[in-house]
């Protein structure tokens, strides 16, 4: 069940499927599309990718009335990707209304608190007074109520969702840079190895694998080092 996820975060068509041909035939990388390929190409680059034997996390975190999320997951759920997901901040009723229109086509998990968003930052601009980890806990156990498979969190906080809802609930976990690889924009980042011993079931790895000289020697090492095989 343990993967890694490359982010593709490409602009568009031409370049994700330049960057999934440079992978052999028989080696296909389970492959996170977000919003960005999404709204620019639509449901058409989902299609493409499967077509090319690719297992998909349609990184979409959806947000709205449980009414629209419905209808707006019912649409998903028709494009046959492996994960789909949602904000918890929508409240356990739209995630109900999420799984109950996806059924069990995919996985479905939710985004607790985005690893962008500082304590201070919630505390201060979404008065939310409770503390990261209780939060993301509650939303996490929010998330399970609704029949939720998992969420997509820190790895750091990976130990503390398995503790509120259980060893079977998935922890998507982004955030990942090899020992020796830069940071970039990310803060708080773990090395795959890390990730798998902190309790990761896939890690979500973007540009050490697509800006690396060699992205399918670097996404063997990732899996090398995330699966330790
Ligand atoms: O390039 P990098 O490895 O930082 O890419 C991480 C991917 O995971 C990006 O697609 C980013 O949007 C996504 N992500 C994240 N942190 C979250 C949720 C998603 O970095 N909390």
């Amino acid at each position: 069940m343990k993967d890694v996820i490359i982010a593709c975060d490409f602009a568009d068509r031409g370049r994700t499927l330049e960057f999934l041909a440079q992978f052999p035939e028989g080696e296909k990388p389970f492959v996170k599309i977000g919003m960005e390929l999404f709204y620019a190409e639509g449901p058409a680059i989902v299609r493409e990718v499967k077509a090319r034997g690719h297992r998909i996390f349609l990184d979409l975190k959806l947000h709205d009335i449980p009414n629209t999320v419905r209808k707006a997951m019912t649409v998903l759920s028709g494009l046959g990707v492996d994960i789909c997901n949602v904000h918890a901040a929508g409240t356990v009723e739209m995630m109900r209304a999420a799984r109950e229109a996806l059924g069990d086509r995919a996985l479905l998990v939710a985004v607790t608190q985005l690893t962008s968003t500082s304590e201070q930052r919630m505390r201060e601009e979404l008065l939310i007074g409770a503390d990261m980890n209780a939060t993301i806990a509650h939303y996490a156990r929010n998330a399970k109520a609704a029949g939720l498979d998992g969420v997509v969190c820190s790895p750091l906080e990976a130990g503390l969702v398995k503790n509120a809802c259980g060893t079977d609930f998935l922890a998507i976990t982004p955030g990942i840079r090899f020992a020796d690889s830069a940071a970039d924009d990310q803060v708080r980042i773990t090395t795959p190895a890390r990730a798998r011993e902190l309790g990761s079931d896939f890690i979500v790895v973007g540009r050490p694998i697509t800006a690396a000289a060699d992205p399918v020697a670097a996404w063997r090492k990732c899996k090398k080092e995330f699966l330790a095989i």
